[in-house]
């Protein structure tokens, strides 16, 4: 049987993460309230009721609150830590007064960054830090040293990037003495560019592609985990409103609802069994906080390895919402 690569690397953990960016309430400086921390728990016991081990944070969620909201439950819960994986991020800076949103991979604002990380989670380390969004300024010996400190002094065990390309990812990593484990993109039946990239080779159509060329095969060759945020595109074959949809993504919806209810599962195992699919090995970043919806997800994986070739391009073409050249 095929094994993740993180699993390759050493790191044991779930193929289904729980994304954490609803947690904390919204995205303010308003106190966080019990109210938040019980919605919380909820998501994290379904979460660990169907095997997920995983969890995804960053930094900048619900300013800071997301991170704040599970060290409660981990105070809460210590034996939880050792249990649990947890990945957070840092990189992306929020506007102040009349400096714009911005990027910063200096030394100085990730080991700060990663501090305020710790401190919020009440952990003394981070199983995986990723680099949010490429800082157009990154140097990467720069980037090098920080990590080379936070490996060294035991705050953070593995690292990856999110929403870069192969080449970013390889002009970091000239500098890295650890390989990057882990990028993290949107990837989904909604959003379809990561397999249109590889469709489109040579044609017209593949320059309205978003998503960098050669990633997926670099991130195979160099044993790099794909993480997909978005996975469930938002509900949108799911059961979410299809009030104002266009006739592609109501016939995939109804598609994806054929396929549930023959292979006796939920729309949303379909969705993920899609995406889970691919050789790749994508791990989800489930982003519901509805304990419900979350344990609607269990049976993703199961459908990923029965998912046949045809009731695969069946999908990706409904959802392309036309024919493949
Ligand atoms: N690296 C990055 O740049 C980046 C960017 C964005 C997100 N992320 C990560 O990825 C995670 C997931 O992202 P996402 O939230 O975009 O992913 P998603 O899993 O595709 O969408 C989850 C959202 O869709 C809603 N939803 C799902 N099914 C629904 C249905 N049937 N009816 C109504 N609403 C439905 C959920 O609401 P309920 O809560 O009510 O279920 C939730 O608000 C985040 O938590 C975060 O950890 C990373």
């Amino acid at each position: 049987m095929k094994i993740m690569p993180l699993e390759q690397r050493g790191i044991s953990t779930s193929r289904l993460i729980l994304g954490c960016m609803p947690f904390g309430g919204g995205w303010n400086r308003e106190p966080i309230e019990q109210q938040h921390i019980l919605e919380a728990e909820r998501a994290v016991d379904a979460a660990l009721s169907i095997g997920i081990s995983m969890f995804d944070h960053a930094d900048i969620y619900t300013m800071g609150k997301a991170e704040e909201t599970f060290g409660h439950l981990l105070k809460a819960r210590p034996s939880l830590r050792d249990q649990v994986v947890i990945q957070s991020k840092c990189g992306i800076r929020v506007a102040k007064g009349q400096v714009p949103g911005r990027y910063d991979f200096s030394k100085a604002y990730i080991l700060e960054s990663v501090n305020g990380i710790l401190q919020r989670l009440g952990t003394e380390y981070l199983d995986i830090l990723l680099l949010h969004r490429p800082d157009p300024l990154m140097d990467p010996n720069e980037v090098a040293e920080a990590l080379g400190k936070l490996k060294s002094s035991g705050k953070v065990r593995y690292f990856g990037v999110s929403n870069m390309n192969s080449s970013q990812v390889r002009f970091l990593q000239s500098a890295l003495p650890e390989a990057i484990a882990v990028n993290q993109l949107e990837m989904s039946l909604s959003k379809l560019d990561f397999v249109d990239q590889t469709v489109h080779v040579n044609q017209a159509e593949g320059n309205s592609v978003h998503f960098g060329e050669g990633l997926l095969e670099h991130a195979q060759l160099q044993r790099i985990q794909l993480q997909a945020w978005g996975p469930l595109a938002q509900g949108a074959f799911s059961g979410r409103s299809l009030e104002g949809e266009s006739e592609r993504v109501v016939q995939t919806a109804a598609l994806v609802t054929r396929l549930a209810e023959a292979k006796n599962t939920t729309p949303e195992a379909i969705v993920l069994g899609w995406l889970m699919r691919h050789p790749a090995m994508i791990q989800p970043v489930l982003g519901s906080s509805n304990p419900k919806r979350i344990i609607a997800c269990r049976d993703a994986e199961r459908v990923s390895v029965n998912l046949t070739r045809d009731e695969w391009y069946s999908l990706y073409v409904s959802s392309r919402g036309h024919a493949l050249p």
